[in-house]
């Protein structure tokens, strides 16, 4: 079976979203012919569309932006959805995880629904969304052994997915809870900002965030 799997996150490095195709690569590789694509740009070549239209699944793992799909991402699916319209007997099944900076995984859901909306409008199968809670913390867990720690939950809940990918079952949504206590992420996600402001020249009083 062939696989492309697509980081629609527009950060070069310490993404998220890398951090979940590369945990999910992993699991695959030895079952399927697995291809990569990054979509970082607002457009979508033809030559990348028509290899992605040989494949049996298309996995897509990119960040939430303003409780919806980043705008690059959202032209690219625009232009697949034109190619797709022309392209008779496709038997594509779709997988999605949505990763947000909030804690709450739920966040991720109405993405989901607009995925599984633009699955139904270019004919393709839905197989499973899943939304991942405190997206800002995955990089930091890059040295940290899948299945391990704060990465137990993620790793759990890829595996599942990974399962339904290699026989192409659709099932309900998947929220993935962060792997350490909400206070704890919150604590982290404000130092984090507060070297970010200092790092570019600013103060932390210019963002209004309460120290
Ligand atoms: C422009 C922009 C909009 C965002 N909007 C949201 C949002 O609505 N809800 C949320 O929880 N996180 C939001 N985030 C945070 C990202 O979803 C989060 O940082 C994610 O982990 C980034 O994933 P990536 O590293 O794969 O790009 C936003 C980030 C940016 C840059």
């Amino acid at each position: 079976m062939k696989a492309a799997l697509i980081n629609g996150s527009p950060k070069q490095e310490n993404s998220a979203s890398a951090v979940i195709v590369d945990e999910l690569k992993s699991i695959l590789h030895e079952d399927m012919r697995l291809t990569e694509y990054s979509f970082r740009e607002p457009v979508v070549t033809m030559e990348r569309m028509r290899e992605m239209s040989e494949c049996d699944v298309w996995i897509f793992a990119f960040p939430l932006y303003v409780d919806s799909i980043p705008s690059h991402l959202l032209s690219c699916l625009m232009q697949l959805e034109d190619y797709l319209t022309e392209l008779e007997d496709k038997e594509i099944t779709v997988y999605t995880v949505v990763n947000c900076g909030f804690y709450e995984a739920r966040q991720n859901a109405p993405a989901l629904d607009i995925m599984k909306n633009w699955c139904r409008k270019c004919g393709l199968i839905w197989g499973i969304g899943v939304g991942v809670g405190g997206g800002g913390m995955l990089p930091m867990l890059r040295e940290i052994p899948s299945g391990r720690g704060p990465r137990k939950r993620l790793s759990r809940a890829l595996a599942e997915l990974a399962d339904d990918i290699k026989s192409r079952t659709a099932a309900p949504d998947l929220m993935v809870k962060p792997g350490i206590p909400r206070f704890l992420y919150k604590i982290a996600a404000e130092m984090g900002w507060r070297q970010q402001i200092k790092k570019n020249g600013k103060d932390v009083k210019d963002l209004s965030i309460m120290v």
